[in-house]
């Protein structure tokens, strides 16, 4: 009950900062989503196509209870998944599930596994802040192939221009509903200026990468936070925030793992 109170009061605050900033990074953990035009549950990947899953083994989902998917997340260790600190901040261990394999939500495809430990990164307070990472600890080892994390060395895989996969079941529009369906797309990281001028001191670019083209109508929304940005075989980015989604003259912001190797590394090392 307590934990419940608790969860509602923060729902409620984020949402309310979330309006006041004119952002949609929040929905994360089934929260309620804010009113438009601040953005809200956003679609999962707007402007993608169907992915087969086999293809990205380590695209898992995070789902509750009741199995609703709310998250995306990476397989980076057979028993550790890389996500959003956003999606799991403040969630119990024993209500949180990861699923792997299940292309399709409305099936039973893939494995299920429980989630034993939820670690989120001890700076992270919100989205827009950076530090939204967090490492999720399996109750067990899923055989699926891992993805290895960008490291000290990857930095060139910043660069404005490269081009990355980005992959979720998230909404497919912004206040659309969740696609059923893993969903895929790719877009162009974007230099620090371009996601500056869009974001202003929001954007944090030792947190943080942006990508999505100048017109828009690709990126990602609602329901693929947490999940993976990848680039040269490597989780560059963990879905984080954006305005909106798919709108000109504003990229989705990504969390940008090079930053976090060592922390993350530390945790799923341990
Ligand atoms: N915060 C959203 C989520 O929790 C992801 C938003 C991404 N937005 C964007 N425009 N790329 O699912």
């Amino acid at each position: 009950m307590a934990e419940t109170l608790r969860r509602l009061i923060r729902v409620v605050f984020v949402a309310l900062a979330a309006a006041l900033l004119g952002l949609s990074n929040l929905s994360a953990a089934g929260a309620a989503p804010p009113p438009e035009p601040s953005g809200d549950a956003s679609p999962m990947i707007v402007g993608g196509t169907r992915a087969n899953v086999n293809e990205y083994p380590w695209t898992v989902f995070l789902a509750n209870s009741s199995n609703f998917q709310f998250c995306g997340g990476t397989l980076v260790k057979a028993n550790k998944v890389v996500t959003a600190a956003h999606c799991v901040s403040g969630r119990s261990p024993s209500s949180t599930r990861v699923v792997q394999g299940r292309e399709d939500k409305q099936s039973s495809a893939g494995v299920v596994a429980n989630v034993t430990k939820i670690w989120v990164h001890p700076s992270y307070s919100t989205a827009t802040r950076g530090y939204d990472v967090a490492v999720l600890t399996l109750d067990r080892n899923l055989t699926a192939s891992t993805l290895p994390l960008a490291g000290p060395s990857d930095g060139a895989l910043y660069a404005a221009g490269t081009q990355a996969t980005i992959l979720g079941w998230g909404t497919t529009s912004s206040g659309g509903s969740a696609s059923r369906y893993l969903l895929k797309a790719t877009v162009p990281v974007t230099s620090d200026a371009t996601c500056g001028k869009a974001y202003g001191s929001s954007y944090i670019s030792s947190a943080m990468v942006c990508a999505g083209y100048p017109q828009g109508g690709v990126d990602t929304c609602q329901g693929d936070s947490g999940g993976p940005m990848v680039a040269g075989g490597k989780l560059i980015g963990a879905t984080s925030w954006g305005r909106g989604c798919a709108q000109a003259g504003y990229p989705g912001v990504y969390a940008r793992v090079m930053s976090y190797h060592t922390v993350l590394t530390q945790q799923i090392n341990s």
